[in-house]
């Protein structure tokens, strides 16, 4: 499913997972995804149905919420909570129980001739984790012709920057610390050798 799917409207949804809560174990467990997916993501959801109500915000896509507040300091909030709505979604599909070892063929060339190769774009990516000083996401990129690595604080979101996201890591403290305490490289690294779903980039490259 591509990022371009991600486009509802008010009233906001809390997508299904593309998986059962405990599929992701051993590296999340479904206690992780109990409280992520179904505390934190639906937080967000719940509360920016509650703050574009009655707005002029109330039919706009949750893309173009994103578009138009990103930036505006007096819409902050709505701001965060589409946003962050936004990266779980995405999150969620950047994932799968079958994914980690290699990119599917045409994503593997795209990122040989921007990265040099795979474990070159995985040591990249694994660096700007643990390098995001406090919360925010990790995302493969694609930047006109060029992939890239960037990191974002909060909820920003690289769509606001002329970049199309591949595929993202969640590496706030709620995505990893009940599983792994204080070792955000340790989370990284497994779901970059376990979970991580090149498919879904390379179908994101696409679209
Ligand atoms: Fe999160």
């Amino acid at each position: 499913m591509s990022n371009h799917q991600i486009e509802s409207a008010s009233p906001h949804v809390l997508p299904s997972l593309p998986y059962a809560d405990n599929a992701l174990g051993p590296v999340i467990s479904a206690n992780t995804m109990g409280f992520h997916y179904g505390k934190h993501h639906k937080a967000y959801v719940d509360n920016l149905n509650k703050l574009v109500a009655g707005t002029e915000f109330a039919d706009l896509t949750l893309e173009k919420i994103i578009a138009v507040t990103a930036g505006k300091a007096d819409k902050t909030a709505i701001f965060n909570n589409a946003a962050q709505t936004w990266n779980h979604t995405f999150y969620w599909r950047s994932l799968s129980p079958k994914g980690g070892g290699e990119p599917p063929a045409g994503l593997k060339k795209r990122i040989e001739a921007s990265f040099g190769s795979v474990d070159a774009c995985k040591k990249e990516l694994a660096t700007a984790a643990t390098t995001q000083f406090g919360s925010g996401w990790v995302w493969l990129v694609l930047d006109g012709d060029t992939l890239r690595v960037v990191k974002t604080g909060n909820a920003d979101v690289p769509l606001t920057k002329g970049m199309k996201p591949l595929l993202t890591i969640d590496v706030w403290e709620h995505a990893y610390y009940l599983d792994y305490q204080n070792r955000r490289a340790d989370y990284v690294n497994a779901v970059l050798d376990k979970l991580v779903h090149w498919g879904f980039a390379e179908d994101n490259l696409d679209s």
